[in-house]
């Protein structure tokens, strides 16, 4: 990735710091991009402190007109765009099996919140960037979809897993579009890692177990765990794969009986 310009969304966190740490570790000039303006800034300053290439971009995905304007800033800055991680995402929400999120108790401006931001805010960056990268003639993104995407997910909330399933669909749909003009997509699809999503603090211990009995490798995720493979799917090393979701999840979902497991019995 030497000299390469990346752009990472919701990079003040979890994943998508994770991403960008590695990204400049491999020589890239980050452009690191999240809504919270603190922890954009502070994560960028970490890495040009320690002599990287980052540059810090303040921005809500949800909003289109923003989104143009960190593009544009990124290409009046570097000049063009190589690598896309469009990452941001949100959950917090309650999971169909706790109180409020059930489908007949789920608000629906709780419903369009976490949708404005995992699917709508993908599709404002993925415009912009793809617009960017046709014109190039060569470009990657790389989506963080999930693992919830993928299947249907008791302890995760309707929202979160209707998203994702969506995310999944944009990325198949965008990597037919964009193959003719060089352009590849991808997404990362991980089960649960340890990150600040939800933004309820640390997770009961309870529910640590339970998903830990639910994950072959019998361990949580960390982001670091996440980025080797967003990287291969970055790199020319992957230059024939594209419109794949890549699961990356200690053989979570090579469980299937889960949802029986966690489903409450008959009434
Ligand atoms: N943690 C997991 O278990 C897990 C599993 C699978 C997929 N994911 C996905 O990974 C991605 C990153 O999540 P994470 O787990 O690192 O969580 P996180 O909360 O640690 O990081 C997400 C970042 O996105 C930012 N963000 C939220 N809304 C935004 C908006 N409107 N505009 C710009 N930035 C915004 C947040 O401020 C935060 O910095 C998400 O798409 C999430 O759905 C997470």
């Amino acid at each position: 990735m030497d000299g390469q310009i990346v752009l990472v969304t919701g990079a003040g966190s979890g994943i998508g710091q994770a991403l960008a740490n590695a990204s400049a570790g491999k020589g890239a000039v980050v452009h690191l991009a999240d809504v919270a303006a603190d922890a954009v800034r502070k994560a960028a300053a970490e890495l040009t402190d320690a002599g990287y290439a980052a540059a810090a971009h303040v921005c809500d995905v949800t909003d289109p007109d923003a989104v143009r304007a960190l593009t544009g800033s990124v290409i009046d800055a570097s000049g063009r765009l190589d690598v896309a991680f469009l990452n941001a995402g949100i959950n917090g929400v309650p999971s169909m099996l706790q109180p409020g999120g059930a489908i007949d108790e789920l608000p629906f401006e709780v419903w369009r919140r976490v949708l404005a931001v995992n699917l709508d805010g993908l599709f404002h960056c993925l415009q912009q960037c793809a617009g960017i990268m046709k014109e190039q003639h060569a470009g990657n993104i790389v989506v963080t979809a999930s693992t919830a995407g993928l299947r249907a997910e008791p302890r995760v909330s309707y929202p979160y897993v209707a998203s994702k399933s969506a995310v999944i669909g944009l990325v198949r749909q965008a990597a037919l579009e964009l193959a003719r003009f060089g352009v590849r997509v991808n997404a990362i699809a991980p089960g649960p890692v340890v990150t600040n999503i939800g933004g309820n603090g640390p997770r009961p211990a309870s529910s640590v177990a339970a998903w830990e009995d639910s994950i072959a490798m019998r361990r949580w995720g960390h982001p670091s765990d996440v980025t080797a493979l967003a990287l291969l799917l970055a790199s020319d090393d992957s230059s024939w794969m594209t419109g794949g979701i890549h699961v990356v999840d200690g053989g979570a979902s090579a469980l299937s009986q889960i949802t029986s497991t966690t489903l409450p019995a008959p009434d």
